[in-house]
């Protein structure tokens, strides 16, 4: 009964309007947490504004699946690993669109809409990527080939079907510098990133395309320098349309006026702002070992979901927001119980 998954919490925080003991005691059964008509629960509670999710398996899809009833409860959809580099071109010149057309269809049949991510990043890229047949690092003008070739094979067979692309994710490092990636340190500058929105944009000039990273989501340098970069990238003329923030948070920070101002920020420069990626550990660092999670924490984060949405939605009406993902559809299948720390769930 504890190890309930906290989507469905969200969903009982809305539901019931305030998070008290009788929710959590009381049985919560997916047949009285998910509404069986065909509108998916978030298009009443945050009109205009597209909750998504990140699914990871096919089992999803079957409407047999016990995750699935949770899946409709969504209008937005976005694969958490199917649509990454290593899984669109795992090998040079050979494309892999299945996985992305079942998703674009399965959204098209709910009504909802879809995220591609990502086009470019640093984790999870063939390993042919960087490489020549010696082995050594390619050069500056084959990377930029190989690039383009993956964005504009990528975008122009999925063309209108996906309405926001993280077209390059976490290209930053900490202190709000260009990370040192193999783009990086191939290309020497962010001209890989300017040329990455030009050849989606040719592509498909009807999506959004995201620059999407984590820990920009709150004040400091990671989210100054990203700040920077894109309007610097913008007043080059490249095509941004919006700033995806991760927000791979926990129970206490940031605090939601700080996420309030970071999205007003980023949409003072007339960009879109989502919240791409959310979800909140209730572990602190990576040195706090596994606990028990009682109810008290499990309503501590459920109001702390109930504020930050409380916020979201009045920036959506504000005109400053235009999606929220929740990065995985439940507890027992999310990233974070092997990350940072495996196996601590
Ligand atoms: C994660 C997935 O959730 C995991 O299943 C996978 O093993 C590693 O990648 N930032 C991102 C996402 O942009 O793509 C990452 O997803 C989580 C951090």
């Amino acid at each position: 009964m504890l190890k309930q998954n906290t989507i469905l919490l969200i969903l009982s925080v809305f539901l019931f309007s305030c998070a008290t003991n009788k929710m959590v005691d009381s049985d919560m059964k997916d047949k009285q947490l998910v509404n069986d008509k065909e509108n998916p629960i978030f298009y009443t509670y945050f009109p205009g504004l597209p909750i998504g999710v990140a699914v990871n398996t096919w089992e999803y899809f079957d409407e047999s699946n016990k995750y699935n009833k949770l899946m409709k409860q969504f209008n937005g959809f976005v694969y958490e690993n199917s649509m990454k580099m290593d899984a669109m071109q795992p090998t040079e010149g050979n494309f892999e669109f299945g996985n992305a057309k079942k998703l674009i269809k399965y959204a098209k049949d709910n009504n909802s809409v879809v995220r591609g991510h990502t086009l470019l990043w640093h984790n999870q890229y063939p390993n042919w990527f960087f490489k020549d047949i010696d082995g050594k690092d390619v050069s500056k003008d084959v990377l930029l080939k190989r690039i383009e070739r993956h964005i504009k094979t990528i975008v122009t067979e999925l063309k209108g079907e996906v309405k926001y692309w993280d077209v390059v994710n976490e290209v930053l490092e900490e202190n709000g510098t260009l990370r040192n990636s193999k783009y990086l340190e191939i290309v020497g500058s962010e001209e890989y990133i300017a040329k990455a929105f030009q050849w989606a944009h040719e592509s498909d000039p009807s999506a959004k395309l995201f620059i999407n990273d984590y820990s920009i989501c709150f004040s400091g340098a990671k989210q100054d320098g990203m700040y920077n970069l894109v309007k610097k990238l913008l007043a080059k003329g490249v095509p941004i349309h919006g700033v995806g923030l991760q927000s791979h948070i926990n129970m206490s920070h940031p605090n939601v006026e700080d996420m309030r101002k970071t999205i007003k920020r980023f949409a003072s420069l007339g960009l879109e702002v989502q919240v791409t990626e959310l979800d909140i550990s209730v572990y602190r660092s990576s040195s706090e070992k596994k606990m028990d999670i009682t109810t008290d924490i499990l309503l501590e984060q459920a109001e702390r979901y109930r504020s930050l949405f409380e916020m979201f939605k009045e920036e959506a009406q504000n005109g400053n927001l235009t999606m929220v993902t929740l990065w995985g559809l439940s507890d027992d299948k999310t990233w974070l119980n092997d990350f940072p720390v495996k196996g601590r769930g």
